[in-house]
């Protein structure tokens, strides 16, 4: 079985990005590039990923009109990218080019939607004009009690899987409502993951490797617990244990 986690390499440098995927290499699945490593090193970073035999997950949370994501998601392509992120509320004619562009390059990449920022609250949705209420099919006069947030993920979620977008970023909080939204052939991505006894940082909605595998995730993204730890390996490996014994109870379970 593959490790399902994913390393975040929050690092400022490909350097120490390099050194730090080198060792916890055998103990992961995949590695993510974010903004900070790909505006300051650019396609450079793809080497780390190749040195250490890893897929890259780049993400870069495009957002733009529809020829330009379609442009960028094609050179994501030729730079040997396993995924891309981009922003579900980009809409719908942009997700469906992304995905078909990515299909047509015929490389390995995947296009993976996010849907609300988890560092969004209702409040925020309020501000940036974005309300969703959903009326319970039981009670039609009674508006969901969920948050807006929850909602708009949810509807954002489906509007991309509509679209032919089949992996989704989502905090641990939704991962059980995405599940059930989007069905079994969806591909969940979880950050917001934290051992039991590990500091939670700036990560509010948070949740246990083996609870975020039991709701339903498929990846797990894990950064500074990893980053972090003064054995990035032994930390990598407790994790990754932790997240594929929950997988294979789960498969055992249905
Ligand atoms: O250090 P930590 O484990 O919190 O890192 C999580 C990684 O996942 C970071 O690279 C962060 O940018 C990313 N991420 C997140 N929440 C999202 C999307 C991405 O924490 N909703």
């Amino acid at each position: 079985m593959t490790s399902p986690i994913v390393f975040a390499l929050d690092f400022p440098s490909v350097d120490e990005a390099r050194a730090a995927a080198a060792e916890v290499a055998p103990a992961v699945g995949m590695i993510k590039v974010g903004l900070e490593l790909f505006v300051h090193a650019g396609p450079a970073v793809m080497s780390v990923g190749r040195d250490v035999g890893l897929p890259v997950f780049l993400d870069l949370k495009l957002h733009d009109i529809p020829e330009t994501v379609e442009r960028a998601v094609a050179q994501a392509s030729h730079l040997g990218a396993r995924l891309v992120t981009v922003h579900a509320s980009g809409g719908r004619t942009m997700l469906r080019r992304a995905v078909e562009r990515a299909e047509k390059e015929g490389g390995t990449l995947a296009v993976c939607a996010v849907t609300i920022l988890t560092s969004l609250d209702d409040a925020d949705l309020d501000d940036v004009g974005i309300t969703v209420t959903r009326r319970l099919p039981a009670f039609k006069s009674v508006p969901d009690p969920r948050a807006h947030t929850t909602l708009a993920a949810e509807s954002l979620a489906q509007l991309a899987y509509d679209e032919g977008v089949r992996w989704f970023v989502c905090s641990p909080a939704e991962v059980a409502s995405l599940r059930r939204v989007l069905g079994s052939d969806a591909v969940l991505v979880t950050p917001g993951v934290r051992p039991a006894q590990s500091a939670s940082g700036d990560q509010k909605r948070i949740a246990t490797p083996e609870q975020a595998i039991r709701d339903g995730a498929d990846w797990l993204v894990v950064g500074r617990p990893i980053r972090d730890a003064s054995d990035r390996l032994a930390a990598a490996r407790a994790i990754s244990e932790a997240a594929m014994s929950a997988a294979s109870s789960k498969e055992g379970a249905s």
